[in-house]
C-alpha cells in the first residue's frame, strides 16, 4: 500500500492524541451485540497505536439517527464489546468534539483508550461539514481511517478530517484494501454473487451496476419481494418496496442483455407474523403466497438449485443475507448456502468473498466463514469496490 501511510509511517507518538476512525455499526440484539467481527478488525490498529503510547480517541457511527440524539443509538452500547475484545478498559464520551472531549483527553494516560458518542448525532457528520471536522480534528493530533465499511460515505469523521490533520491508513483498511484488489481486480469465471438482506433501496442502484459484471446473480431477502413484485408475483404482506419495481424491471432487462443470469427463489418459506417458529409457518411456491403472509426465507428446493449455480462458478461475491436469519428457522437458506460454498471453497473450486455485517454474522452463524477465502467488514462500501468506484474515504488518504 504505497499509495497511502500505513502506522508504520507514525513517528513517537507517545502521549498524542490519535482519532481512529472505526466501523462500530455492529449487529445488536436487545441492546446487545451479536457479533463483534468489525471490533476484531479494527484491534491490531489500537492495540498498536496503544502500545506506540498514543491515546487513542475511537470514532464511529451507530445506526442513520439523521443528526439527532437517540438514546437507542448510543455508542455506549458497544463499551462492553470493545473492553473484551481488545482487553482493556474504554471510558465512554458522550461528545465527540469540544470541551468535554478535551478534559477527556486531560484524564487519559498514554496507551488508553476512549469511544466518543455516535457520529451521526451531529448533523455536520453526514453533510461533511469542514467546522465540524475541525472541531474534531482540535482534540487531535493525527488521524487514522480504519473503516473501510464506511469509506463509501464523504463524511467528516470518514473523509473531512483527513484534510485536517495528519492521516493513517489503519491495518484492517490496509488489509482490506489489499484482499479486495487481490481477490477482485481480476476473477476467475464464472462470478456469481448472491445479494440479499434489508437495504433494499441502497442497493439496487449498486444491482444495476452487478448484472454487468457477474455471470449469475443471486438475489434473496427483502430485496427478492421488490423484485418478484416487478415479476408479476403477489407478495401478500411481505417487505417490498413497490416504488420500486421500474428500477427492478430495468435491472431485469439489463442483466438480459448483459448475459447474467438472476435467480429469484421460486418457493419460500412465509408465515403470517414474523417470530421464531410461528405457527402459521409454511413452504410455498412464490405463486401461492395468501394476502396474509409474508415471506421470511427461500425455499428448500430453489437452494438446491442455487447450490448447483454455485458449483459451475470460480467466483462468489456475498452481500446480506437470503432470509431474515436472526430468527428461526429462517436461518435456513442462507445457512445451507453458506456451507455449499464453504465446502467448494475447502475443494478449492471456488474463490469466495463476502462481505457486510450481516453477512459477516449469517457466515458466522452458519459456521461457514472460516472456509470462505476472505471476509470483508464492509456492507455498502463493498458493493462499491465492486463497482469499481473510488471510495471517497479511501482517497483522501491518498499521499499529496
Ligand atoms: C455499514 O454498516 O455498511 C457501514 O457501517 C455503513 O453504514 P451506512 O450504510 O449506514 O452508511
Amino acid at each position: 500500500m504505497a499509495k497511502f501511510r500505513t502506522l508504520d509511517d507514525l513517528g513517537d507518538v507517545n502521549g498524542k492524541v490519535a482519532l481512529v476512525r472505526v466501523d462500530l455499526n455492529l449487529p445488536m440484539q436487545d441492546g446487545a451485540v451479536t457479533d463483534d467481527t468489525r471490533v476484531r478488525a479494527s484491534a491490531p490498529t489500537i492495540l498498536d497505536l496503544c502500545a506506540k503510547g498514543a491515546k487513542v480517541l475511537l470514532l464511529a457511527h451507530f445506526g442513520r439517527p439523521k443528526g439527532e440524539r437517540v438514546s437507542t443509538q448510543s455508542l455506549s452500547m458497544v463499551v462492553d464489546a470493545v473492553q473484551s475484545v481488545i482487553g482493556k478498559e474504554v471510558m465512554f464520551v458522550p461528545e465527540i468534539a469540544g470541551p468535554v472531549v478535551a478534559q477527556s483527553v486531560g484524564i487519559l494516560r498514554p496507551g488508553d483508550v476512549a469511544i466518543l458518542e455516535n457520529t451521526r448525532f451531529w448533523k455536520g457528520e453526514e453533510k461533511n461539514d469542514p467546522e465540524l471536522a475541525r472541531a474534531i480534528a482540535e482534540n487531535g493530533d493525527f488521524y487514522v481511517n480504519d473503516a473501510f465499511s464506511a469509506a463509501h460515505r464523504a463524511h467528516a469523521t470518514t473523509e473531512g478530517l483527513a484534510h485536517v490533520l495528519p492521516a493513517y491508513a489503519g491495518r484492517s483498511m490496509q488489509a482490506e484494501l489489499e484482499a479486495l484488489e487481490k481477490a477482485l481486480g481480476n476473477p476467475q469465471r464464472p462470478v456469481a454473487a448472491v445479494v440479499g438482506g434489508a437495504k433494499v433501496s441502497s442497493k439496487l442502484d449498486v444491482l444495476k451496476h452487478l448484472v454487468t459484471q457477474v455471470d449469475h446473480l443471486i438475489i434473496g431477502g427483502g430485496m427478492a419481494n421488490t423484485f418478484l413484485a416487478a415479476s408479476d408475483v403477489d407478495v401478500g404482506k411481505s417487505l417490498c418496496e413497490h416504488d420500486l419495481k421500474p428500477t427492478a424491471v430495468e435491472i431485469l432487462e439489463t442483466a438480459d442483455k448483459s448475459g447474467c443470469t438472476v435467480h429469484l427463489p421460486y418457493d419460500v418459506v412465509v408465515a403470517k407474523e414474523f417470530a421464531a417458529n410461528p405457527a402459521s409457518l409454511r413452504t410455498c411456491a412464490v405463486h401461492e403466497v395468501a394476502a396474509d403472509e409474508m415471506i421470511l426465507d427461500v425455499g428448500p428446493q430453489a437452494v438446491e438449485a442455487l447450490a448447483d449455480v454455485l458449483k459451475t462458478c470460480r467466483t462468489l461475491v456475498w452481500n446480506g443475507p437470503l432470509g431474515a436469519f436472526e430468527t428461526e428457522p429462517f436461518d435456513h437458506a442462507t445457512v445451507s448456502l453458506a456451507k455449499v460454498a464453504a465446502a467448494l471453497t475447502a475443494e478449492g473450486s471456488l474463490v469466495s468473498v463476502a462481505g457486510g455485517g450481516d453477512t459477516v454474522a449469517a457466515l458466522n452463524h452458519a459456521g461457514a466463514a472460516d472456509d470462505f477465502s476472505y471476509i470483508s467488514t464492509a456492507g455498502g462500501a463493498f458493493l462499491e469496490w465492486m463497482e469499481g468506484k473510488e471510495l471517497p474515504g479511501v482517497a483522501a488518504l491518498h499521499k499529496d
